[in-house]
This record gives C-alpha cells, sequence and structure tokens, in this order.
C-alpha cells in the first residue's frame, strides 16, 4: 500500500518588499516626527497613508523620495522612484512636453513625453506653456512627468487635495488606471479618508511617529460599498474622532459616489 505523505501545508513565500524601512526616526531640532518607524511595501502595492496634520507623512514621503536624508537611517528604496506633489511643480519658462521630458536621456526625449502625456489625456498641449493649464490638466502633466520615468516606486504628497470634487473622482480613476497599466508600488499620502478606501489595498495610520493603525482591504476596487462606512468609522476613529458622537453620523453615513 502506498504511503501518502502529508506534508505541512507552507504559504507561498512574501515577495520581496520594494520600500522598507526600519527603525526610521527624525527630529527637527527638539521636535520628533517620527519615532523608530517600521513600514515595508510589497512590489505593485498601493498603500494610503492618513495622518493628521503635522503628524509627519510629508517627512515620511522625503524620506522615501531620497529628499530628506538624515545620516545612519535603514532606507530600502528602489532606485526608479517618481514624486507628485500637491502643487504641480511645473517650470513655467518650459513648455509642457519639456517638463515632463526633464532630465531624460536625449533621443527621443519628446515621444516619450508624448506618450506619457498621451496616458494621461494631453498629448493636445505638449506645447503649451504650463501656465496656461488648469489646476487638474497641471497635476496630470506631473503625473505624465512621474510616469515617463517607469517608477518601481511611486510617491504621491495629496496630489489631488487642490482639485474641485469632480476633477478630484476623475484623478482618482487616471491614477488607478495607469497604476494597473503599470504596476508600480505607490504610497499616497491624502487627508481624505474616502479616497484612501477608494484607492489603496492597506491603508496607515500615522500618529505620534509611528504607524498607529494598518486597514487592509480585500474587496475588489469599485465593490467596496459593503466594507466602507465600518471601515471610514474605524478610520476616523484612528483619526482621532470619537465616532460615538452623533455629531458626526452623517459624515461617517456619507458615500460621496452615492452607491449605497
Ligand atoms: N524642515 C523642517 N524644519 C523644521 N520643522 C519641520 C520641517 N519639516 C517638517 N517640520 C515639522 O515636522 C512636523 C511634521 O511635518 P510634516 O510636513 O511631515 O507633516 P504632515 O503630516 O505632512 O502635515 P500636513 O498634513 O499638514 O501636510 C511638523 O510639526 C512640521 O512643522
Ligand atoms: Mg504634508
Amino acid at each position: 500500500m502506498n504511503e501518502v505523505v502529508r506534508l505541512p501545508l507552507v504559504p507561498a513565500p512574501e515577495p520581496e518588499p520594494v520600500v522598507r524601512l526600519r527603525n526610521c526616526s527624525r527630529s527637527f531640532g527638539a521636535t520628533r516626527v517620527l519615532t523608530d518607524l517600521d513600514l515595508s511595501i510589497a512590489p505593485g502595492e498601493f498603500v494610503a497613508l492618513l495622518g493628521r496634520s503635522g503628524s509627519g507623512k510629508t517627512t515620511l514621503l522625503r524620506t522615501l523620495a531620497g529628499l530628506d536624508d538624515p545620516a545612519g537611517q535603514d532606507v530600502r528604496v528602489p532606485a526608479s522612484r517618481a514624486t507628485v506633489f500637491q502643487d504641480a511643480r511645473l517650470l513655467p519658462w518650459k513648455k509642457v512636453w519639456q517638463n515632463v521630458a526633464l532630465g531624460l536621456p536625449g533621443g527621443a526625449r519628446r515621444h516619450h513625453a508624448e506618450q506619457a502625456l498621451g496616458e494621461v489625456g494631453l498629448d493636445h498641449r505638449l506645447d503649451a506653456w504650463p501656465l496656461t493649464l488648469s489646476g487638474g490638466e497641471a497635476q496630470r502633466a506631473a503625473l505624465a512627468r512621474a510616469l515617463v520615468r517607469k517608477p518601481e516606486l511611486l510617491l504621491l504628497d495629496e496630489p489631488f487635495a487642490a482639485l474641485d470634487a469632480l476633477t478630484r473622482i476623475r484623478m482618482h480613476a487616471l491614477v488607478l488606471a495607469l497604476w494597473r497599466a503599470h504596476r508600480p508600488a505607490v504610497l499616497l499620502v491624502t487627508h481624505d479618508v474616502d479616497e484612501a478606501m477608494a484607492l489603496a489595498d492597506r491603508i496607515l495610520v500615522l500618529d505620534k511617529g509611528r504607524i498607529a493603525a494598518e486597514e487592509r482591504i480585500v474587496a475588489a476596487r469599485g465593490q467596496r460599498s459593503p466594507v466602507v462606512r465600518a471601515l471610514r468609522a474605524r478610520l476616523l476613529g484612528h483619526l482621532g474622532l470619537d465616532t460615538s458622537d452623533g455629531v458626526y453620523a452623517d459624515l461617517i453615513a456619507r458615500n460621496p459616489a452615492g452607491d449605497a
């Protein structure tokens, strides 16, 4: 008789994280902003970072972007990374395509810029001056400038905060389409709990210098209505709101997409 050998179930190995931060601390003078913070992001993972104003979100993002480089930190990030900030930061004396192509090696620079601008729906504004773009268009140009570098890590610091609600929703769809097409790991800093729930695989809350809470969303994007209400209440709680106070009931129940 054949003997059946039962092997223990071994979980699939986790992929090597593309971002790994260990014991990261950062102070400005006497103010401690980050305290022994640990963070890992898997390849292609979409992570949103929430936190109160002044909690250190931008400081953390700048560390990952290599814009703030205090000595002795254990930071692993991919070499190919790109950042988009709340303001587009386009150089006004360069045309839109030149802004996108900035820093690319010669040769097909215009072609690559045109392709990236096409992906964000701006290929008709290649030769425009940045100051003639609307706020939403300027942010799309900034996304194209990030995209053209084919980043393994895309860092977004409240990139839609200054846009009107409708443009913001359109930008969400665009970012998701770009993420699906290119699959960079994304760290999106936002104040908008609903934006985080619509876009991310995982939501982190930064508080007192550390990741104070973490929520993983398993439901597919577009099918999250059944979980968003409870998740919104939890996230607002993590952000310091007393969600048992009835005064927040409408805020907790609100659903800007109007589909539940
Ligand atoms: N270069 C700097 N010099 C001194 N203090 C700084 C510097 N950069 C940030 N800070 C301080 O560190 C703290 C965290 O700032 P940070 O910009 O990271 O917050 P944030 O979470 O991004 O806030 P917000 O949501 O308002 O953008 C704040 O108290 C800020 O004043
Ligand atoms: Mg900030």
